[in-house]
């Protein structure tokens, strides 16, 4: 039996109990033993959690921690703690990945344990693993990618006829948007993501910070009427173009003929070109409880599969990446065409 701990029992933690209670059976199929939730760390007072992470770290039963707590602090602490101690972490944290995923992907490696984090993009969906293990051979050119199901239930309404504040509340009101939306419909947390595609594919660490960024706040009903006319669709896209070496999140008008076109709703979808494999395409649901989880999980079953061994992430000794400008949008259109 392999012991783990959970920090954070919200959404996506509470989900990762979940997971490994309902699913032991194929856990046991996957690893070849059983996981068992030894520890749960949470702010709260529930009955049977723990408050100090010193705990967790001194057990020596404790294999793996799943980090789903968000925020940099206490998390960047509690991690730096458990990699130190040699204990593997799994998280669905893409704000910490982006600001000090290398240092601790680092510091995993040399104390011989893991830093994963499938969960921190497209949720459910396994696009890290199948990027650095299926297609860890192949030279990744194109990145495109609807990563924020809060923007794509918005777009998908406001297509509908909808206007955006009515779109904005009706995904609010059903849980998919937070109640400070700002970080999703500015293109703040699509930044992150495709931040952490192109570090994971490139080999040069992208940031949160050189994405230049544009949300979809500033579209308009009248837009959704053109785009139509045009046979066209609205999507909020993250784009890495390692021929231009640039990273953007924009609106993006998209032909009926492309494969992100028909991505609706909740929905995320990822294209990706290699150079090998010529186009691929992710889809799935890229947030809520037990996709997320579930692909929590799967980093621990990894992480699990290697105790004493260090998983190659893709993202240790990566120098920082030297972005270019995105080129002008020559499309003729307000918004950038995908190609
Ligand atoms: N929800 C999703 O669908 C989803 C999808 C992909 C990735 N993520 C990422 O996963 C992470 C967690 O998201 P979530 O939606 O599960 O958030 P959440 O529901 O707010 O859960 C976070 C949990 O951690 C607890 N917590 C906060 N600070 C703590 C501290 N200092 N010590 C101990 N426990 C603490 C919270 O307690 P309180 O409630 O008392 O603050 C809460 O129980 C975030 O980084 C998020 O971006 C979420």
């Amino acid at each position: 039996m392999i012991n783990i701990a959970i920090l954070g029992l919200g959404t996506v933690g509470g989900g990762v109990a979940e997971v490994v209670e309902k699913n032991q059976n194929e856990i046991k199929k996957s690893l070849g033993d059983n996981l068992h939730v030894k520890y749960i760390l949470d702010i709260r007072d529930i009955p049977g959690v723990v408050k100090d992470i010193n705990v967790i770290v001194n057990d020596p039963d404790v294999k793996v921690i799943c980090e789903t707590m968000g925020g940099k602090e206490p998390a960047y602490t509690y991690t730096h703690l458990a990699l130190e101690h040699g204990i593997s972490v799994c998280t669905s944290n893409k704000e910490l990945v982006d600001a000090h995923g290398v240092e601790l992907s680092e510091i995993a490696r040399a104390h011989n344990c893991s830093y994963l984090f499938e969960a921190s993009v497209g949720g459910g969906i396994p696009i890290l693993r199948s990027l650095r293990e299926s297609c860890g051979h192949e030279k990744i050119s194109y990145i495109a990618g609807i990563l924020n199901g809060t923007c794509n239930y918005i777009l998908t309404n406001m297509k509908a006829g909808k206007d955006f504040n009515t779109a904005l509340k009706e995904a609010q009101e059903k849980g998919f948007a937070e109640r400070n939306p700002a970080a999703d419909v500015e293109g703040h947390d699509t930044a992150r993501k495709i931040a952490i595609l192109a570090s994971l594919v490139s080999g040069k660490k992208f940031s949160y910070e050189q994405v230049n960024c544009e949300g979809i706040t500033k579209i308009t009903q009248d837009d959704f009427v053109e785009a139509e006319r045009n046979k066209m669709s609205i999507k909020l896209l993250g784009v890495y173009d390692a021929e231009n070496n640039s990273v953007n999140v924009a609106p993006y008008l998209i032909p009926e003929n492309h494969i992100l076109y028909g991505v609706n709703d909740v929905f995320n979808g990822i294209f990706v070109k290699g150079n090998q494999i010529d186009n691929l395409m992710f889809y799935g649901r890229g947030a809520g409880k037990l996709p997320t989880a579930s692909a929590v999980v799967s980093d621990v079953i990894e992480c699990a599969k290697n105790i004493g061994r260090n998983v190659n992430n893709n993202f240790v000794d990566l120098p920082l990446a030297e972005v270019n400008k995105i080129p002008e949008n020559n499309s003729g259109f307000k918004f950038r065409v995908l190609n």
